[in-house]
Formats: structure tokens, sequence, C-alpha cells
């Protein structure tokens, strides 16, 4: 990766960041009331730090059509709250069991089980919450978020995904159809939905929305393969979560059905595709180019 996207990532990060610390703080007191704790917990995951893709990705796709930062951060911040719910389920023990997370110990290893289902569950509610209430967008494109948000999260996007992998744990009778359902489901969606976000925002025309949907449907399963890549090949360090994890539940990936070669071939396979979609935009869309590459190169 080069220095000038690495301090584009940083600093896209960074106005997040600052937005999202308008909202959550990380309080040094030891809490004892209930709602402290609760409040604690959800912050504690969402202030983990995260490379923020999807709140970027929706960023970068908004310039791209000459949109307004108020405009966007409030989607890509719902955007956040509902993905830094989904890892925290995810990494429980009646899911994928992990110990680590974003460089720090998962939400019920330090607020134990209970708390963690609710801090994901307020989470997810507050997102819709937050969303339906952002005044910087107009009331139907309020809507049309609420809408999208709702089906890349719910069941029939990321939580359909989940359910299909926790199905498949183990399972030898799967097909590469099966695999590519699930990546797009469980990560796709949110990715997708994240990319045509901030087109939605910036008031993109129809056959735009439709080319950035191309290119966040490609670089949604990139990532998911990039992903399981990683599982197999990255040390806990590089990826501050847990490592082997998918080997160790015997879980379908990319790397169990397709091999590492075949799936790091796959991998390139789809950036291109994602690069192909944005072809009409020229060197408008360097960054959304280059936010593809970075999605099969990232160590973590
Ligand atoms: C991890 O997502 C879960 C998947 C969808 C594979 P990220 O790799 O984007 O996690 P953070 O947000 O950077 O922690
Ligand atoms: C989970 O996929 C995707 C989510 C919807 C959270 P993984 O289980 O592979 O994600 P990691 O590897 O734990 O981040
Ligand atoms: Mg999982
Ligand atoms: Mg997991
Ligand atoms: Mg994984």
């Amino acid at each position: 990766m080069n220095d000038d996207l690495k301090t584009y990532l940083r600093q896209q990060a960074g106005i997040f960041d600052r937005y999202l610390g308008q909202y959550y703080r990380r309080s040094e007191s030891d809490p004892e009331e209930p709602l402290e704790i609760l409040q604690q917990s959800m912050a504690y995951s969402l202030l983990a730090g995260g490379k923020r893709l999807r709140p970027i990705l929706a960023m970068g796709s908004c310039r791209l059509f000459d949109g307004d930062l108020e405009r966007v951060l409030p989607v890509a911040l719902a955007i956040e709250m509902v993905h830094t719910y989904s890892l925290i389920h995810d990494d429980l023990p009646a899911m994928d069991d992990d110990n680590f997370r974003r460089g720090i110990p998962t939400n019920h290893k330090v607020y134990g089980e209970g708390m963690a289902i609710l801090a994901g569950d307020a989470l997810l509610t507050d997102a819709f919450g937050f969303l339906a209430g952002a005044e910087t967008l107009t009331e139907s494109t309020r809507l049309e978020l609420v809408r999208g948000l709702s089906r890349a999260a719910g069941s029939t996007g990321m939580v359909a995904g989940q359910a299909i992998d926790l199905y498949c744990e183990g399972r030898a009778d799967v097909s590469r159809e099966i695999l590519f359902d699930l990546h797009r489901r469980k990560t796709g969606a949110m990715i997708t939905f994240s990319v045509l976000a901030g087109g939605m925002v910036a008031g993109a025309r129809t056959e735009d929305l439709e080319r950035l949907e191309t290119y966040g449907r490609s670089i949604g399963l990139a990532f998911q393969v990039a992903d399981d890549v990683l599982d197999e090949t990255g040390t806990e360090a590089e990826l501050g979560k847990d490592a082997g994890s998918d080997r160790e539940k015997d879980k379908l990936t990319s790397v169990s059905l397709l091999g590492l070669e075949q799936s790091r071939v796959l991998l390139e396979e789809l950036v291109q595709e994602a690069v192909e979609a944005l072809k009409p935009y020229g060197e408008r869309a360097a960054r959304l180019r280059q936010l593809a590459e970075y999605i099969a190169v990232r160590k973590n």
C-alpha cells in the first residue's frame, strides 16, 4: 500500500472518528449503574478503532457525486453502529466464540454475555433512530436510507448471511453458489449499502447508483474472500482479532472450499470487476478504485 493511500485512509477515518466522538465517549469511571455499564460497553466496541471501511466508502462515493460531508456522516455513523453490533454478536460464544476484536478483548469477555447481547441490541436499534432523525437529510432520503439499511442488515441481508454461516459449519455438501450467497449476505450487503448510501445522499442519478451497486457488490464479496484468507494466513497481532478461528470452527470459507491460491485469484478478479464498474468516471473515481485495490492487499 502506498503512502498516499495510507494517509487518505487515516484522514478519512479521523474525520469519521471525530464525528463519532460527539456522540460516544469512553468514560474513565468505574460504572455501577446499569445504564452506565450499557453505555460503556457500547462505546467500548465502537471506539476500539476498526478500519472504518464502510464509513470511508460512504464518504468516498458521496464525494464522487459532489455530496456534502454533513449529509453523509450521520449515515456513516448509523452503518458503523450496525456493523459494530454485528461484530459484538458474531464474537459471542454461541456464534464464533472469539476472544479478541479490534486489538482488545471481545465485548463479552469484558462485560459478560448478557451485556454484550444488549450492547449489540442497543447499537442496532439506536442506529435506526439516529438515521431517522438526521436533520441534514430530507425526510424522503432518510426513509429510503432506513429501508436500505434495514434490508442490508436484516433477515435477507447480514443476519441471513450469519444464519447461513452457522448452518454451514462442518458441512461438506456445499457449493461455490452457497459460499458466494453466504458472503454476499453476511458481508457484501452492508458494504454495498455503504457505497450506495453515499451516492444516495449526494443525489446521484439512477444509472450512477447502478454502477455504484456493481462496484459495491464486487468489493463486498472481495472483502469477505480477503477476510477468509487473512484468517488463515494472518497473525492475531496483525489482525487485532483471533487468527485461525475459521479452521477451528470448521467454517465454510473461501479458503475451506477453494483453497488459498484460488481464493487469491478470485480476489483479483473481483477487484478488476469493481474497477471496471468505475471506468465511466475516469480519474474522478481514483479513490474508490484505490479502495477496491486496498481490499485485496490489506493486512488486517
Ligand atoms: C469484519 O469487518 C467483519 C467482516 C465483515 C469480515 P472489518 O474487517 O471491517 O472490521 P473492522 O470494522 O475493521 O473492525
Ligand atoms: C462475520 O464474518 C461477518 C459479520 C457479519 C460480522 P466473520 O465471522 O468472518 O468476521 P470476523 O472474521 O469474525 O471479523
Ligand atoms: Mg462469523
Ligand atoms: Mg467471526
Ligand atoms: Mg472472518
